[in-house]
């Protein structure tokens, strides 16, 4: 059993040491709590359970505390890949809730899997999410100072392997802050989230080069065919070095290998490895 959590990228110069030693200690916090969880639970379950966590903790864009868009509003995406059924699920630019992870778990089992604004709002009404705003005072201030001093790359993930040898990924975000509305996330992509029976993949970073470089998909698939996960990851990252691709990856394999990767400092994540910590 292991798991590997991410919680987005530091900026090198917008982020101040206190921010960042918070957000590495919840990282761990809940990394050890997805980790518990995993002993009694599957893969996809956890990687719910765990994104939900990361989304429910302000210091992290997805969920509570996420970005503002330019308009003024908050507009989140979360997406589930469960590796045992090959199933992906997910919500694009979904408001007025809180933890647009469950919506995409609901949606697993649904016909049409992939919801957005509206019509992804009305299917969490009518399924019991009831109306929450997302937003704290933090990001408000930010908004109308038009602070705009750091790259605000947020993102959470979670890939887990259980003890059936399962894997799962989920990814949620609340996009990338001042963003046109409508601008869709790689988050509740393949190109973002994606696993099947020999890989999973979480990304961070910026949704447009994540998107352009295919990463996920491609990382799992190239493990799938044989490529070491290590190998797999640097060959689709350096394919990004062409268009100064900014992108961080988690990711597990059946095997078990654990690995993470980032183009540009700092993605920040945490991982438990049979019991072993590991953190950055
Ligand atoms: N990776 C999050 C975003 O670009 O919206």
């Amino acid at each position: 059993m292991k798991i590997i959590i991410h919680g987005g990228f530091f900026s090198e110069s917008g982020t101040n040491q206190e921010v960042k030693l918070s957000k590495q200690e919840s990282l761990k916090k809940i990394a050890q709590q997805g980790y518990d969880y995993l002993q009694t639970h599957s893969a996809a379950e956890t990687v719910v359970y765990t994104v939900a966590l990361l989304e429910d903790d302000p210091l992290f864009n997805a969920g509570t505390g996420s970005q503002i868009q330019s308009d003024g509003c908050i507009r989140l995406s979360a997406s589930l890949m469960d590796g045992k059924t090959h199933k992906f699920s997910g919500v694009i630019n979904v408001e007025e809730v809180k933890n647009p992870i469950y919506i995409a778990q609901m949606l697993q089992s649904a016909e049409d899997r992939v919801l957005s604004g509206k019509g992804a709002q009305q299917y969490a009404r009518e399924n019991g999410f009831e109306y929450y705003n997302p937003e704290i005072p933090q990001r408000r201030q930010e908004y109308e100072t038009k602070l705009n001093n750091s790259i605000r790359l947020g993102t959470v993930g979670c890939v887990a392997l259980d003890a059936e040898g399962n894997l799962a990924a989920a990814t949620s975000t609340g996009g990338k802050g001042f963003e046109i509305p409508g601008r869709v996330s790689d988050s509740a992509t393949a190109a973002g989230n994606y696993a099947n029976g020999f890989a999973a993949v979480s990304c961070t970073g910026v949704g447009e080069d994540i998107t352009s470089g295919g990463l996920a998909t491609k990382i799992v698939t190239r493990v799938t065919d044989g490529m070491s996960l290590q190998q797999a990851t640097e060959k689709t990252l350096t394919e990004m070095k062409p268009f100064d691709g900014f992108a961080g990856i988690i990711a597990l394999t059946a095997n078990g290998d654990v690995h993470y990767a980032d183009t540009h400092p700092y993605m920040v994540w945490a991982a438990y490895d049979n019991g072993v910590k590991i953190f950055n």
